[in-house]
């Protein structure tokens, strides 16, 4: 018996390229706090409809940690999220998410991700697209999948439009205290789906039982 028979998320793996994606294990969450203390985006725009990039320093390591320990222990058959800490050239980087309700029915869900800042703008934020949304259409039967962006973060919506996601409509959601902004909603499906490196997985079956597809 070891963790990842007892939670078959913490199995998987994806391989793209010179990125990995690795299930958030306490190990690496120290790596992905010092990441987030150094800056995800210029203080003056908040890229979150939680802003939880405005925690001060002293509370957003335990902050960050309860929201990825929640998010273990709130998994359920219709209710879970995918977290993966996303590793270039050897080096942890950012995070990469899916998150959906009733996967085994609605066979769709939503992307989220972030870089530490001195790793944006070289292409690392489409590649783990890319490798997320593959994982998703290849080995989870996926038929569509979704994302977010405010109209005021144009790296992450190039990177949706990039990667073959079309407009979806906008939402009014709100961010920090007070604040609605224009969100721009994205939809995805295999048609247009501009893939990049091929993956390679592992903890598949297990996790596909655990999911309910097989
Ligand atoms: C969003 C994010 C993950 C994108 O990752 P990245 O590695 O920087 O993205 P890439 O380098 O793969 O591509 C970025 C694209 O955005 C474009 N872009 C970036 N800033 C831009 C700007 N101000 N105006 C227009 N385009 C812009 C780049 O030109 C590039 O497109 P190109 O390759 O066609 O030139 C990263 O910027 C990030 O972590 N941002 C902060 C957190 C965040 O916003 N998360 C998403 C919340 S919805």
């Amino acid at each position: 018996m070891n963790l990842a028979t007892v939670f078959p998320p913490f199995g998987l793996r994806i391989e793209a390229g010179p990125l990995v994606l690795r299930p958030i294990t306490d190990d690496v969450l120290p790596e992905l706090v010092d990441l987030a203390l150094g800056g995800i985006h210029d203080p003056k725009m908040m890229p979150f409809n939680v802003p939880w990039t405005d925690a001060p320093p002293d509370r957003l390591p335990l902050n960050f940690t309860l929201y990825h320990w929640g998010q273990r222990a709130s998994w359920s058959p219709e209710h879970w999220g995918l977290e993966f800490a996303v590793e270039h050239e050897g080096r942890v980087v950012g995070c990469q998410s899916f998150a959906t309700h009733n996967y085994a029915v609605t066979r769709t869900g939503e992307t989220g991700s972030w870089l530490g800042k001195p790793f944006h703008g070289a292409g690392i934020g489409t590649m783990m697209r890319q490798a997320i949304c593959a994982f998703c259409f290849d080995h989870l039967d996926a038929d569509e999948i979704t994302s977010a962006a405010f109209a005021d973060n144009p790296a992450s919506n190039a990177v949706s439009r990039k990667v073959g996601y079309q407009p979806n409509g906008t939402q009014r959601k709100t961010r920090r205290e007070g604040e609605w902004k224009g969100s721009q909603q994205w939809l995805l499906t295999r048609e247009t789906f501009n893939r990049g490196a091929g993956i390679s997985v592992s903890g598949v079956p297990e996790f596909r039982a655990f999911i309910g597809l097989d």
